[in-house]
């Protein structure tokens, strides 16, 4: 592959990962069993990743199931979202180059939800820090974070470098949270998760006192990447035993989070906000589950003239609730539930969106660094309640 026999493209993705691999020290290259690509927004990549993306995609395939990310358009309603189609077409261009590939239609972040489920213990190369995080933490399957152009080099070729996470013996905590806080909703979580990740930065914190369901570990781990370099942390109860090595803890450093470290993150982030232009739910994308708990919350009720509801989902989450009649019983209400989107990498200024109501903390992070937008972090039931009528 390396030297050309199978093509230039699969040489380009090879000559990438024994590059990776000898800047960290990697013995050798391993199968992997799936691959999630990450750098697909033309927002994020812009025309050099267009290029390189097309470049590779006159000559290779991948080889493994293979799911790509969102895009910063909904590759159907992206007129009605008011997206330009100068913009638009130019995400189309990458959306077409990979579908060359043999990627899977799949545009979400939420990867495990849509059927690219590895086993605990199976080595995978995936990008986005959220799936990354949940992938490590919860499913206890093994993954770098990877950046866009490797884990597409490990899809076309099957491979990937043994190194970091990949290892068992890397895979050990390296600071013991405490938390002084109970966290109950999914917000809750996603705050934590961002609270723990600003104030260790890196390494891999070991918690013993987490309990949450899917939708909750799933917002924990999102939080936790998003303003760190942390890609996995050990969950007591929670992380697959055999997929972590864990020394004496009582040598690790402590770090306890109590609720004022909570209350200052809001305060530090969070404007007051009385009527949003927009109300974003689906970061990461919305399980059927969530989509479902939404839809019965909002029956018979009118979002208020003026103000944009849009949930963020998989496709395949959104065709099964189409159908099972919850797309249209949500549009009735007023609200948008998108699809292959990522609206944090949208152009949202240029649709005239100056602030924003959510229910994550990573969306809360992202949408401060990115756009000059004011934003709000609540429950999602009090953010609708917020521009629901009557
Ligand atoms: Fe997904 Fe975008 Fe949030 S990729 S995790 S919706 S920032």
């Amino acid at each position: 592959m390396l030297e050309g026999e199978y093509g230039e493209a699969i040489s380009i993705a090879m000559k990438i990962l024994v590059a990776i691999g000898e800047v960290y020290g990697a013995e050798r290259l391993i199968p992997i069993r799936s691959a999630h690509i990450s750098g697909v927004s033309y927002a994020n990549i812009g025309q050099e990743g267009l290029c390189f993306i097309k470049k590779l995609a006159t000559g290779a395939k991948v080889k493994v199931l293979t799911t790509v990310n969102p895009t910063a358009i909904d590759l159907k309603l992206w007129r009605l979202l008011g997206i330009p189609s100068d913009f638009a077409n130019k995400q189309l261009e990458i959306v077409r180059a990979f579908l060359r590939m043999g990627v899977r239609e799949s545009f979400t972040c939420t990867p495990y939800l849509i059927g690219n489920l590895p086993p605990p213990l199976s080595h995978v190369a995936w990008g986005e820090s959220s799936a990354v995080t949940y992938l490590n933490s919860v499913l206890g399957a093994f993954s770098n974070r990877e950046g866009g152009p490797s884990a597409l080099a490990s899809s076309i070729t099957g491979r990937t470098p043994l190194y970091g996470l990949q290892l068992l013996s890397e895979r050990t905590p390296t600071a013991r949270v405490i938390l002084r806080v109970s966290p109950t909703s999914t917000t809750d979580f996603s705050l934590l998760g961002l609270s723990i990740g600003l104030k260790l930065r890196e390494g891999i914190p070991l918690i013993e006192n987490i309990y949450g369901d899917h939708s909750q570990l799933k917002a924990f781990a999102a939080g936790l990447a998003a303003a760190s370099n942390i890609s996995m942390s050990i969950l007591k109860g929670i992380t697959p035993k055999g997929t972590y090595d864990l020394p004496e803890i009582s040598l690790l450093e402590r770090v306890e989070i109590d609720e004022n470290e909570l209350q200052e993150l809001r305060e530090q982030y969070c404007s007051q906000i009385e009527r949003p232009d927009l109300v974003f739910l689906g970061c990461p994308h919305y399980s059927l589950k969530e989509l479902n708990f939404i839809s019965t919350l909002l029956r018979g009720r009118k979002v208020q003239k003026d103000v944009k509801v849009w949930i963020a989902v998989p496709r395949k989450v959104y065709f099964i609730a189409s159908k099972n009649g919850l797309i249209e019983s949500l549009n009735r209400s007023g609200v948008l539930v998108i699809k292959d989107m990522c609206s944090v990498v949208t152009p949202l200024n240029e649709l005239g969106i100056r602030s924003i109501v959510t229910d994550s903390a990573k969306a809360m992070h992202y949408l401060k660094l990115r756009h000059r937008v004011e934003v709000m972090l609540t429950d999602a039931v009090s953010a609708l309640n917020m521009v629901m009528k009557g």
